[in-house]
């Protein structure tokens, strides 16, 4: 809700996140090993840390225990800066080198900038990344029993650059930069590329992580594997995903079932009118002129 939502750097937060993303600014020293999976909320975030995940722990997880994904919750596989290790860093799993956020690129803390840590960025058409928001503050909303926004007044806000961790073009053009003075160190990817064809990226991020295939591995198909196993289909049918809850807070609570709602490219149109659509679609233009970054629709 607006009235729990604070300016800081140029960027819109909860409050929960934005405290938390102050001392992390001041007290978080990356792991040289670190990998920062790094998105604006409801961009993909939840595939791709499941992806990223099986990949890194594929070795230790094709033996007895298929894979913690089937159990856990991709969230709960991989820690949220601002929230798992603002206060204490030193309380994560190490073995699994992945950190996730929605801090923007320029509020991340300077001890990341400056380390040779590498960062995969996820983003996604406005529109859908929009309407997928709508849905998932309409559901906090009516968990605590509050009025949920209307698409309308949420519109109204996400184009004047109002929306979590938003501006939304601001979000995205920060990784975007970075990507390329860095792309070494930043792997920029696209929710609809993924879905086009996720057994490329999946090699895509294993190389980029310094975890390639093996042919071997190849042959066995690992690759498709891993696609297989954090399909939406498959994912949001396993029960900690159907039925459990994913809280962080008492003010903050949702079931995990809202993370995976329909998985599709092009879901705006259910939703938006075509002005509606058309609009935003101008917005992101504007904003996007000149950087060279053309999103995919
Ligand atoms: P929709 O609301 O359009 O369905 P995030 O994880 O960043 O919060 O993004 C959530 C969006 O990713 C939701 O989009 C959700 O359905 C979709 N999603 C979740 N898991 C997915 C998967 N395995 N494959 C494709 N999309 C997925």
């Amino acid at each position: 809700s607006a009235n729990d939502c604070y300016l800081y750097q140029g960027f819109w937060y909860d409050s929960l996140f934005l405290e938390r993303l102050m001392s992390a600014q001041d007290h978080f020293i990356p792991l040289s090993t670190d990998i920062f999976i790094t998105s604006c909320p409801k961009t993909g975030t939840t595939w791709l840390k499941a992806l990223t995940f099986a990949i890194c722990t594929r070795s230790r997880l094709s033996g007895s225990s298929a894979s913690s994904l089937l159990t856990k919750m991709p969230h709960e596989c991989v820690p949220l800066l601002e929230y798992d290790l603002a206060q204490n860093p030193l309380k994560r799993d190490c073995a699994v080198p992945l950190v996730s956020t929605h801090v923007p690129y320029s509020s991340l803390p300077k001890s990341i900038i400056s380390s040779c840590c590498k960062m995969i960025y996820i983003c996604r058409d406005a529109k859908d990344a929009f309407v997928s928001l709508w849905y998932f503050i309409a559901d906090m909303q009516r968990s605590k029993n509050v009025e949920p926004v209307s698409l309308e007044e949420a519109f109204e806000l996400f184009c004047s650059g109002i929306s979590s961790y938003g501006p939304y073009w601001d979000h995205v053009l920060g990784y975007w930069r970075a990507s390329l003075e860095f792309p070494e160190k930043i792997l920029f990817l696209t929710y609809e590329e993924m879905k086009r064809d996720t057994a490329a990226h999946v090699k895509k991020l294993a190389e980029f992580m310094g975890c390639s295939f093996t042919a071997e591995e190849e042959e066995e198909g690992e690759v498709q594997k891993i696609v297989s196993m954090c399909s939406f289909e498959k994912l949001s049918n396993l029960e900690v995903n159907k039925n459990g809850m994913h809280s962080l807070d008492t003010s903050y609570a949702v079931k995990n079932s809202v993370f995976f709602r329909k998985g599709e490219i092009g879901d705006w149109e259910n939703n938006l009118t075509p002005e509606m659509g058309a609009r935003l679609d101008d917005i992101m233009e504007q904003k996007l002129k000149g950087s060279g970054l053309k999103l995919p629709r």
